[in-house]
């Protein structure tokens, strides 16, 4: 229990939120759009699944704007869920956090509830491969319960047959980012993990995350990168009646399913 003491979670967190911002400066944007969905279509004492959730980014967020929600975050990193847990921890009991990896056919029986009004997603899931997406999304048609809605925030490509789109889009995005990580300053991605590596207590947390995300090789996954079609499709097939794009700027976009 040293390791809580030792280390500025509080700090990390807001680190944690500029980094991704640096990449995704209508991050906000964007799950306000989700929790406006959120809004018109469902009541409001929902349960939420923030899926990959990070540190809780969702979560935090969502349960400050929905003083009668609930929700259960999931990740499969340790080094994320412990930074979470360290600045939320349970929200009065209405957030609740699970460790899974949703590579693995077993995630949903760790959820400890078997019905969810709402999934929500944000800048995570293109970081499974194809097949496991189908089968996350089935699990998810057997989780949602009818009137129910997944949102799906990510950097989805235009794909190989609009190549002009993905031009215009990376050619944005590298705007973007050259603004944030090279004019700003912002710490990105790597610079993150490294700062938190000189944390010495973090050592055996970061030590577990290499382990459990040893198979994962990124550049592998982007290059085998879903595009927006293939999500939209594997929701319909798993039982999602209206499925389409709710927000989008570039490839920056929200994919909506409503069961
Ligand atoms: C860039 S983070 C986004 C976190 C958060 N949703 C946000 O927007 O700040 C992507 C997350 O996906 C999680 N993730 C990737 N593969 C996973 C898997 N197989 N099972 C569970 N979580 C996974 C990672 O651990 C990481 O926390």
């Amino acid at each position: 229990m040293t390791i809580q003491a030792a280390v500025d979670w509080q700090g990390w967190m807001q680190r944690w939120d500029a980094q991704q911002t640096g990449y995704l400066p209508d991050r906000e944007e964007r799950f306000n759009t989700m929790f406006h969905v959120l809004d018109t279509l469902l009541p409001p004492n929902f349960v939420a699944l923030d899926l990959a959730c990070g540190p809780g980014s969702i979560s935090q967020r969502l349960l400050a704007r929905f003083p009668q929600a609930r929700s259960v975050a999931l990740d499969f990193d340790p080094v994320l869920l412990t930074l979470g847990q360290n600045v939320l921890g349970d929200m009065n009991g209405r957030l609740r956090w699970v460790e899974a990896d949703l590579t693995q056919p077993d995630w949903s029986e760790k959820l400890g509830e078997t019905q969810f009004d709402a999934v929500l997603s944000t800048t995570a899931l293109h970081w499974l491969l194809a097949e496991d997406l189908v089968r996350v999304f089935r699990t998810l048609g057997a989780l949602v319960r009818p009137g129910g809605v997944v949102l799906n925030g990510d950097h989805i490509p235009f794909g190989p047959h609009l190549p002009a789109f993905d031009k215009v889009a990376q050619q944005y995005n590298e705007t973007v980012q050259t603004v944030a990580f090279t004019e700003r300053g912002v710490e990105n991605w790597e610079s993150w993990w490294a700062a938190l590596a000189q944390e010495p207590s973090m050592t055996p947390l970061l030590a577990e995350r290499e382990r459990r995300f040893a198979a994962f090789k990124a550049t592998e996954r982007n290059e085998r990168n879903p595009l927006s079609n293939f999500y939209q499709a594997a929701l319909q097939h798993a039982g999602f009646t209206q499925v389409g794009v709710i927000w989008r700027n570039m490839d920056n976009q929200i994919i909506m399913a409503v069961r």
